[in-house]
C-alpha cells in the first residue's frame, strides 16, 4: 500500500545533529544510529560530492546554475552500508576517499552557499527518512531539511579541540596536513558556513545545545540517547 508507506516515512522519528567542522557530529551520529538501529544521513557527503564534481569539470565554484545542471545529469547517491563507511556515487562512478580531503571540504563549503545547489539536494536528503527512524548530521538538518525533528541537537566544541579531532581523523585516513593549517581552514570554513544567506550554520530556535570539548563521542551519544528517551522518541 504505497500511501500507507509514504505516511510511515513522513512520520518516522528524526534526530538532527548540526554543528561546525570537527564538533564530533559524524562519529556521534553513527554511534547513535548503530545503538538505535536507525538510518544515518551524513549530509556533508552530498555537498562534498557536489564540490568534487564541480572541481573535476572545471566549473566555477560560484556557478550554481551550471553545478545544479551537472547534478541533474549525474545525480549523487549515497549507499548506506551498516557500520561501514557509506559509498557515494556521482552517476555510476564511486567517489571514494578523495571526498574526505580538506580541499574538497573547502569546495563543498563554497558550492553549499549556492541556493541552486542546496535546492538540488533536498529530495535526496529527505528520502533518508524511513522507519524505524533517522539520525541526520549536517548544518541545516534541524533548521531546513527536517524542521519537525523530535530532537535537534546543536553540537559545538572549542576550535582547538575540533582541529585536533579533524587532524586525528585525517591522519587515520592517511591524509597529512599540519595542525595550524587545519585550524586556519576550519575557521575559514565555519565563517563561510555561518555567514551565507541560504541555510547558514546556526542553531534551530528549539535546539538542544551540547558542548563536546571535554566529552568522548560515547558520552555525547549517551547524553543524546537519554534526552531522546526523556522525550519519548525512542
Ligand atoms: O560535514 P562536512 O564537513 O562533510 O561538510 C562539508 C561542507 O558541506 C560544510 O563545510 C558545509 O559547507 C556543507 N554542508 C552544508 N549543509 C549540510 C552539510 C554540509 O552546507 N547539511
Amino acid at each position: 500500500m504505497p500511501v500507507m508507506n509514504l505516511e510511515a516515512e513522513a512520520s518516522a522519528p528524526v534526530i538532527t545533529i548540526d554543528g561546525p567542522v570537527g564538533s564530533g557530529k559524524g562519529t556521534v551520529a553513527r554511534l547513535l544510529a548503530q545503538r538505535l538501529g536507525w538510518h544515518y544521513l551524513d549530509s556533508g557527503l552530498l555537498y562534498r560530492a557536489a564540490g568534487l564534481a564541480a572541481l573535476r569539470r572545471g566549473l566555477p565554484l560560484s556557478d550554481g546554475a551550471a553545478i545544479a545542471a551537472l547534478l541533474q545529469t549525474l545525480p549523487i547517491r549515497i549507499e548506506a552500508r551498516g557500520l561501514e563507511e557509506p559509498r557515494v556515487y556521482l552517476g555510476e562512478e564511486e567517489l571514494g576517499d578523495a571526498l574526505r580531503m580538506e580541499s574538497v571540504g573547502q569546495a563543498a563549503s563554497q558550492v553549499a552557499a549556492l541556493p541552486e545547489v542546496r535546492a538540488a539536494l533536498v529530495d535526496a536528503q529527505r528520502a533518508f527518512r524511513r522507519p524505524p527512524g533517522l539520525i541526520a548530521d549536517g548544518r541545516d538538518m534541524g533548521t531546513v531539511i527536517f524542521p519537525d525533528a523530535g530532537l535537534k541537537v546543536f553540537l559545538t566544541a572549542s576550535a582547538e579541540a575540533r582541529a585536533i579531532r579533524r587532524h586525528k581523523q585525517l591522519k587515520e585516513k592517511g591524509i597529512s596536513v599540519t595542525l595550524s593549517r587545519l585550524l586556519h581552514e576550519i575557521r575559514e570554513r565555519d565563517e563561510r558556513d555561518q555567514s551565507r544567506p541560504v541555510a547558514p550554520l546556526k542553531a534551530a530556535d528549539d535546539a538542544w545545545f551540547l558542548d563536546s570539548t571535554a566529552w568522548s563521542a560515547e558520552e555525547v551519544a549517551e547524553a543524546i540517547h537519554a534526552e531522546a528517551r526523556r522525550r519519548g522518541l525512542v
